[in-house]
């Protein structure tokens, strides 16, 4: 089956998809970006994921560059030329192409690129039955992680430094010690008493619709949540750790640079939580 990929106004076979030198992704990183799953047919959080962003274009004073629900379409319509029924959907907007200059060029139009793509699985029996490593490295990012930017070396280089060791993800710290989030993932701990602790999403890190998702199928499994930074130490001595995202959903994490937590196993709530929200979205209309 053909390949399609969306751009501006087209369907174009995605090998022949093209932007202009003169974007100001290309230039200046100035877009944002979705990722949204789709499993068995459903999208997952596509709601919060139109949600946040809606707000990551008015931070940036982006426009939509099509109406919401025309996009909405145009993701539909993707998918379905793409034959996606597991994978994922990328959506990237930028403020649109003009000749190089820092400061917002006058009239232009933003530029819209939606992707689609199969993925056979989530997450390997492998990473499912044994979680995954992570180590920490100092959060060297800018102050408004909040809005989902197009602009990600810190965590090119985080992710590049994870897989050299062989790790799945590095948990960025900040400068008191604690954990703001993975390089792409939130970061979740249960402590010894079997409370569920995750960062308060404000400007340190990226509000997670699978955070979010998840947050409610806590409170509905009767999860006591603490929403607060805990540190690296905290970490290391959890009951279970995990971490979230739109392409991991909930991931086990059993270890920590190079200290197994959890027993070296992934915990019971931790796959508890897991199954909630895929069943849930199973439960979804299409
Ligand atoms: N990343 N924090 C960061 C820095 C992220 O990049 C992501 C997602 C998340 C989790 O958000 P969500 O649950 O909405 O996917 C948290 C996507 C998957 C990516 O860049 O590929």
């Amino acid at each position: 089956m053909p390949r399609y990929a969306y751009v501006n106004g087209r369907y174009v076979p995605h090998n022949q998809a093209q932007v202009s030198v003169e974007d100001r992704g290309y230039q200046f990183a100035d877009g944002v970006y979705e990722v949204v799953a789709v499993v068995n047919g459903r999208y997952a959080d596509l709601d919060r994921h139109f949600t946040r962003l809606d707000r990551s274009l008015r931070e940036l004073r982006i426009p939509w560059p099509v109406a919401c629900p025309v996009l909405r379409m145009i993701v539909d319509e993707l998918v379905y030329r793409n034959g996606v029924n597991n994978g994922t959907v990328y959506i990237q907007i930028t403020r649109g192409v003009a000749k190089r200059d820092f400061r917002f060029p006058d009239n232009v139009k933003p530029a819209l690129v939606v992707t689609a793509r199969s993925q056979s699985r989530f997450a390997t029996p492998q990473q499912l039955a044994e979680g995954v490593a992570v180590i920490t490295i100092p959060d060297i990012r800018w102050l408004r992680r909040d809005i989902k930017s197009v602009s990600l070396l810190p965590q090119v280089l985080g992710k590049q430094c994870a897989a050299e060791v062989g790790a799945f993800e590095a948990w960025q710290v900040d400068a008191q010690g604690f954990v703001t989030e993975g390089c792409s993932s939130n970061a979740w701990i249960i402590t010894e008493n079997g409370v569920l602790v995750t960062r308060l999403a404000d400007n340190s890190i990226l509000n997670g619709c699978t955070r979010l998702s998840l947050l409610e199928h806590a409170a509905t499994m009767g999860i006591a949540c603490e929403v607060r930074s805990f540190t690296v130490d905290e970490a290391l001595h959890a009951r279970e750790a995990f971490l979230t995202s739109a392409t991991t959903f909930v991931m086990p994490v059993t270890r920590i640079n190079t200290t197994p937590v959890s027993g070296g196993r992934p915990g019971p709530i931790t796959m508890g939580l897991r199954d909630a929200y895929l069943n849930a979205l199973q439960d979804k209309t299409p």
